[in-house]
């Protein structure tokens, strides 16, 4: 099934996919055998910087075959590309849907290249998701509004002829400084007039009710990696901590094990919505 196909059978569900980002072979290895146990569709995503971490290919080798390994229906994203460059390379690679953030272009530009990486996914088959409005990225001010307008959402998605839909209704990526407040109102409105795929980022952090309550009202991708890594680097920490251990493969196996976890604690959220 295409990741196009999943959407609008999640439509009918009103359900989402929990889309993690993965770093290495033990985050894919993490939340893939979260998946299989709680025998749920997933998808696999890798930011640009993992992209140049390990290589377009290399990544796509290691989550493809991984998913086929776990017997676990998923599908491979790209998150967060910002230029055209990646996004071919990925495609090529063999990425089922790749997401180009213009977002902090004006309207008209984001269009532009939405609409060109549309036209390129389209000889692929893959999905693409775009974003729409003021979503903090790590680092950036958590003080800024900038919410997606449900008109311009609906404009933007038959402009563009995009798959998938990031949304700002008042999450951003990292830890929250303070409780995040969806604004939910928002995104019934968005939901009302945009046939795209709703996409909630900055997951971390978010209380479950309102993740819940945000799956009711149509968000269909549920994107987290900040607890993902924190998870993992703080099970490492205390794995090395007075360890003079030098076989890396007993040193890994508990943060697997917590990334695992915490990836079935997401999942039991969306079960529960
Ligand atoms: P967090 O890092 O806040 O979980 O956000 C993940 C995300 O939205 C990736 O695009």
């Amino acid at each position: 099934m295409t990741l196009k196909q999943k959407f609008s059978q999640l439509e009918d569900q009103k359900s989402a996919l929990l889309a993690a980002n993965f770093y290495n072979y033990e985050t894919v290895t993490g939340v893939l055998r979260a998946a299989s146990a709680m025998d749920m569709p997933i998808i696999l995503q890798a930011s640009p910087s993992t992209i140049r971490y390990l290589g377009a290919e290399v990544a796509a080798c290691m989550a493809l075959k991984s998913m086929e390994k776990f017997g676990v229906e998923g599908w491979l994203h790209l998150d967060h590309a910002e230029s055209i460059e990646t996004i071919q390379a990925c495609l090529d690679a063999g990425f089922d849907s790749v997401m180009i953030d213009a977002s902090e272009k004006s309207f008209d530009e984001n269009v532009k290249i939405t609409s060109k990486v549309v036209s390129l996914a389209e000889k692929y088959g893959a999905n693409v998701e775009a974003e729409l409005g003021y979503v903090a990225k790590l680092g950036q001010s958590h003080e800024k509004e900038g919410f997606t307008n449900p008109g311009e959402a609906r404009e933007f998605t038959e402009k563009t002829g995009i798959n998938a839909l990031a949304v700002a209704i008042g999450s951003a990526h990292g830890f929250y400084r303070k409780e995040p407040d969806l604004d939910l109102d928002r995104l019934s409105a968005i939901k009302k007039e945009c046939t795209a795929a709703l996409v909630l980022h900055g997951g971390s952090g978010i209380p479950d009710a309102q993740i819940q309550e945000g799956i009711r009202r149509g968000i269909r991708k549920i994107n987290v990696a900040t607890e993902l890594k924190d998870a993992f680097m703080n099970s490492l920490q205390g794995e090395l901590t007075n360890n003079s251990e030098i076989d890396l493969r007993k040193v890994f196996p508990p943060a697997v094990e917590a990334v695992s976890k915490l990836v079935q604690q997401k999942m039991n959220i969306i079960l529960n919505a």
